[in-house]
C-alpha cells in the first residue's frame, strides 16, 4: 500500500513564498525526494497538494481506504479545521503531521494544531528535510 503525502493550502508556492521561513526547496523537489526514498524500499508514494479544505478532506478519506501511512502538512488548516480533524479520526493508519517551520516558535495562533489530536507523531522545524524524515518514519512503521 502507498504512503500518502498530503499538503494543504499555499504549499504550491514553496520556494517562492516567505523563503526565509519555508526555505527555497520547491514542493516538486520534495515530492521527488520522497518518491525516491520510498521507491528504494519498494513502497509507492501518492503525493498531492490542494488549496481547498473539502478536497483535502476527500483525499484523507481516500487515504483511509488506500494508504499504509498518512503524512500530512495541513498548513493553515491545521490551526482551524475541525472538519479535517474529524476526517483524520476516521483513519486507523498512523498519521504523521509534518511542518517545514516550527509553529511553536512562531505566532501564538500557530501553537495549536487540531491535526495533532489525531497524529501519532509530529515533525516540525527541519524544513524540506522534515518530509524525508517523515518518509523514513513511515517506512519503519510499515516494515515493523
Ligand atoms: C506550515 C506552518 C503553518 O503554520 C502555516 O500556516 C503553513 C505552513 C509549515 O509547514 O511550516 O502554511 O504548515
Amino acid at each position: 500500500k502507498p504512503i500518502y503525502v498530503l499538503n494543504g493550502p499555499n504549499l504550491n508556492l514553496l520556494g517562492v513564498r516567505e523563503p526565509e521561513i519555508y526555505g527555497y526547496t520547491r514542493l516538486s523537489d520534495i515530492e521527488a525526494r520522497c518518491t525516491e526514498l520510498a521507491a528504494a524500499r519498494h513502497v509507492p508514494v501518492v503525493f498531492r497538494q490542494t488549496n481547498h479544505e473539502g478536497e483535502l478532506i476527500d483525499w484523507v478519506q481516500e487515504a483511509r481506504e488506500h494508504a499504509s501511512v498518512l503524512i500530512l502538512n495541513p498548513a493553515g488548516y491545521g490551526h482551524t479545521s475541525v472538519a479535517l480533524l474529524d476526517a483524520l479520526k476516521a483513519l486507523s493508519q498512523p498519521i504523521i503531521e509534518c511542518h517545514l517551520s516550527n509553529p511553536h516558535a512562531r505566532e501564538p495562533f500557530r501553537h495549536h494544531s487540531y491535526v495533532s489530536l489525531a497524529a501519532k507523531a509530529v515533525i516540525a522545524g527541519m524544513g524540506a528535510i522534515g518530509y524525508e524524515l517523515a518518509i523514513e518514519a513511515a517506512l519503519r512503521l510499515i516494515e515493523k
